[in-house]
């Protein structure tokens, strides 16, 4: 048997030396430079998923729209560097919006998702001609159409279905249930359709669905698609209505186990979630070789599907394992498992990265995989108790409410000290976004390392200062 780290992925994440190597830098190096914790991205990786995902262009008889979800991870430089590989981007909110806009995505590049939208985000929108306002409800379809009446414009408008559709995640991740709170059932969009056909202020453009994110089942795409061919027919039937795009949101899964060395601590169906690996190519000609037969059906409907347009939103799938988290242990401790247990204890090990962080671990169980920096050739074999710096008993590596979705314990070299440099693998979406200062801990530095090798600051650790930016 190869003793090969399964994480390793050649030119990105090596082993040089015992050390953890980010397309060829030490991590020890970032962290000695820029502090702890600290995150890492490779543009060469984010490149190299967004060439994985682009490659659906060649399965599909439609063009193509790539759109970046920005909430996954929404730091400029991240922004730009997907602007530079070539990709559009999804927005959720005004201040997305605002700062696609600050990282030089045109209007056109822009579509604009969200459940609570005012009508200054609305205006910003409309004024700054984005490609489409993504729909959420009939109240929200005839602010949008009020808004831009008494702006004198016409907003171009998608609406948002919720088709039903049950996709085997984590169900605060399910977008497409009726128990989510997102999007029109069907019925409400058609009458939407009926109702704004002739508005000279909403140009009708488009339908819209996402499933849900780290979807481990790809047959959901085809289900999806064939939900959004039938609506097609149905809205072009009843209201004349031919629309340009179609939109299948984002959700394609990130294989959280490749490393598959602590699976077995993780229960099936947490597993089945976390290790799913599914090619955009293949869900996507998949779900085109399913609707094919459909829309060969009639005249029409071949019509409907000629000069069609496909729009894909994916973020975890561009950005998740473009990132690492490189934390310190900061203390550690020997702890008896229980009062009864007798001599056995736990090694503990408390590092300067929680959910402050990594929210996800706290609040779904999320798992990412650990190693050693500065060891990571070392077998790691020996356990320990792993838990965050914040004065919050949730703040834990493992499942605090005993339901095991977490393995109990980490596996690491032998004799792991205080000052050792640790790396949690896959962070990159869905991490730095949602992170907080709580206990007074300010955000950290993130560091982007450029397609030729060179590591740029991208953010700047917080200060104290930042600490009360903006309190009077
Ligand atoms: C509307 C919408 N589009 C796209 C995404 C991106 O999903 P993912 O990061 O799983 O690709 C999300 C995330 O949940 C979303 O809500």
């Amino acid at each position: 048997m190869s003793d090969r780290n399964a994480w390793i992925i050649d030119g990105f994440l090596d082993v040089r030396g015992d050390h953890l190597h980010i397309d060829g830098v030490a991590a020890v190096s970032l962290a000695e430079k820029y502090g702890s914790p600290l995150f890492v991205y490779s543009e060469s990786r984010i490149r190299h998923n967004i060439e994985r995902i682009a490659a659906v262009a060649n399965v599909i008889p439609f063009s193509l729209k790539l759109c970046y979800a920005a909430k996954a991870m929404p730091t400029l430089g991240i922004l730009r560097a997907v602007k530079n590989a070539g990709v559009d981007i999804e927005v959720n909110s005004g201040g997305e919006l605002w700062k696609a806009l600050k990282a030089g995505f045109t209007g056109p590049q822009i579509i604009f998702n969200g459940t609570s939208k005012e009508v200054w985000e609305i205006e910003l929108a409309i004024k700054s001609g984005i490609y489409a306002i993504q729909v959420d409800s009939l109240f929200e379809l005839s602010l949008i159409e009020e808004t831009a009446r008494r702006l004198k414009k016409r907003a171009s408008v998608s609406l948002r279905l919720v088709p039903e559709i049950e996709s085997g995640t984590h169900s605060g991740l399910q977008t497409a249930l009726l128990t989510s709170k997102f999007g029109m059932m069907p019925d409400e969009a058609f009458e939407g359709f009926r109702k704004y056909k002739d508005s000279p202020h909403l140009d009708l453009c488009g339908i819209h669905l996402h499933i849900g994110s780290q979807n481990p089942d790809p047959k959901v795409y085809a289900e999806a698609l064939e939900k959004l061919f039938i609506c097609l027919a149905v809205i072009y039937g009843e209201s004349g209505v031919k629309v340009r795009h179609v939109n299948l949101g984002g959700g394609f899964p990130v294989n959280y186990l490749r490393d598959n060395s602590q699976e077995r601590d993780i229960p099936p169906e947490q597993r089945a979630m976390f290790s799913a690996s599914v090619d955009p190519v293949d869900a996507i000609a998949n779900a085109w070789a399913t609707i094919e037969p459909i829309v060969n059906l009639s005249e029409l409907n071949r019509e409907l599907a000629a000069d069609l347009m496909l729009l894909l939103e994916p973020g975890r799938s561009i950005i998740a394992d473009a990132g690492v988290c490189l934390t310190t242990v900061r203390n550690k401790k020997e702890r008896r498992l229980s009062k009864h247990a007798k001599g056995k204890v736990d090694d503990w090990l408390l590092t300067d990265a929680g959910f402050n962080l990594l929210l996800s671990q706290e609040t779904y169980k999320w798992y990412y995989h650990m190693i050693s920096a500065s060891r990571a050739g070392e077998p790691h074999k020996t356990k320990y108790k792993l838990a965050g710096p914040l004065c919050d008993g949730g703040d834990v590596y493992f499942d605090i409410e005993g339901e095991n979705r977490l393995p109990d314990h980490r596996l690491l070299p032998k004799n792991v000290e205080v000052g050792e440099l640790l790396a949690l693998l896959n962070c990159g979406a869905y991490s730095l976004s949602q992170a907080s200062q709580y206990n007074g801990r300010g955000l950290p530095a993130v560091v982007l390392i450029r397609a030729d090798g060179k590591p740029n600051l991208i953010r700047k650790r917080d200060t104290l200062e930042d600490l009360i930016a903006g309190e009077i």
